[in-house]
């Protein structure tokens, strides 16, 4: 399957598919010559073998280069030694930049493929859920600092995503859990059609069945594909994909950042971010009691680990990236396909936080 992400003279395919197609791909997009892979020590070993034997099959030269793994290492160090091996081994501008591998490593190979030479063609290919349905599509790229998350980075689209779903035999099922909270999300911006289906369907994308998951992840790219044609660089409706994360983020920085992952935090985020729109009479409890059922059904937490307090969250929320002149805008939704841009309260975001914390432990009598 073949969708495209619509930027002019910068449109690219997303193919769905398997990394067998990698090569193929790559040459209906570029001249086969010399182009460089990147992966990570733990994907590498899993899957470097496959990407090069379909690259050298389609008449590709190609090195592999390993960066390390996880997000503790999104750094400006790791972009910097990877953009040291890439000069040393002489790459020019029309040398490919593969990335292989989750979120984390696109991220860094993108900005590594934006900013080397000026930008040399860059090709994801993703090999987590999320990755697939978020992370790869877009052209967000950036590493971490000090000072926050994805803080150093910059827009550069792809020109090819593969989507390798034959890669994700071998990802724990609490990754693939972790990209479901991003689907789940995609098909509340989406809207009812999409919403419904993900609950009709909940039980075979769990069980990955290949028919249900690929559908899954083409309606995420799809939704993706087509907010970021209309706003690029996230001047307005693109953070509209900030749904769940506003509380989400909150509630990851007060745990530290890996102890509740990603999508779990998205999800748990979002029913937050739903009982605001309760409070302000936008949307009933019947919808948060189908968002919490969805959220259940797909195997994700609907409350937030009983430690965190209201005022802490509400302090978290103060650190968003997405504050502009001390307001904080979040992406409010009140029911499928009903998600707004709001600028919320402190007040707001204590009811959020009550509406997902466990209720306090009965006295015993
Ligand atoms: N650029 C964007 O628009 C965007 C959007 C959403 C998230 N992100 C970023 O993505 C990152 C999270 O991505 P992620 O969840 O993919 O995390 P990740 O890249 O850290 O991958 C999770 C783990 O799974 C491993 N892994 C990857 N593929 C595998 C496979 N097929 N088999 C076995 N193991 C595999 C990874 O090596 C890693 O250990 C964050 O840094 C986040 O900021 C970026
Ligand atoms: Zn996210």
């Amino acid at each position: 399957m073949e969708l495209k992400v619509e930027l002019g003279s910068r449109s690219y395919p997303i193919v769905l598919g398997h990394l067998a197609q990698l090569g193929p791909s790559l040459a209906r997009e570029r001249r086969p010559g010399r182009c460089v892979l990147v992966s990570n020590e733990v994907v590498a070993p899993l899957h470097a073998r496959a990407a090069l034997a379909s690259l050298k099959g389609a008449g590709f030269e190609p090195t592999l280069l390993q960066i390390p793994d996880g997000e503790a290492n999104k750094t400006l160090q790791t972009w910097q030694g990877l953009v040291a091996k890439l000069l040393e081994s002489g790459v020019d501008r029309q040398t490919p930049l593969i990335s292989l591998g989750g979120g984390v490593t696109g991220d860094i190979v993108g900005f590594a493929a934006a900013s080397t030479l000026r930008g040399l063609p860059f090709v994801q290919v993703p090999t987590t859920l999320l990755a697939m349905v978020d992370a790869s599509v877009g052209g967000k790229t950036g590493v971490n600092t000090p000072q926050g998350k994805n803080l150093v980075g910059s827009f550069y689209q792809p020109i090819l995503v593969l989507a390798a779903m034959d890669t994700l035999a071998t990802l724990s099922p609490e990754e693939f859990r972790c990209g479901l909270g991003e689907v789940l999300k995609h098909a509340v911006l989406e809207g009812e059609s999409f919403f419904q289906w993900l609950g009709d369907n909940a039980q075979a994308v769990l069980a990955q069945e290949p028919q249900a998951l690929e559908q899954a992840i083409a309606r995420c790219c799809a939704y993706k594909a087509q907010i970021v044609a209309q706003d690029e660089r996230e001047g307005g409706i693109r953070a509209l994909l900030n749904c769940g994360h506003t509380l989400g983020h909150a509630l990851e920085r007060e745990l530290g950042f890996g102890s509740l992952r990603h999508g779990e935090a998205v999800a748990i985020g979002m029913l937050g971010e739903a009982a605001i729109c309760v409070s302000r009479g936008r949307a009933d409890s019947a919808w948060t009691g189908r968002l919490r059922a969805l959220t259940l059904a797909l195997g994700l937490p609907v409350v937030a680990p009983a430690q965190l307090k209201v005022p802490a969250i509400v302090q978290a929320t103060r650190h968003d990236k997405k504050r502009a002149h001390g307001i904080l805008t979040a992406a409010l939704p009140a029911g499928p396909g009903r998600v707004t841009l709001s600028a919320v309260t402190p007040a707001e975001i204590s009811v959020a936080a009550q509406a997902i914390l466990p209720p306090e432990a009965e006295c015993p009598s």
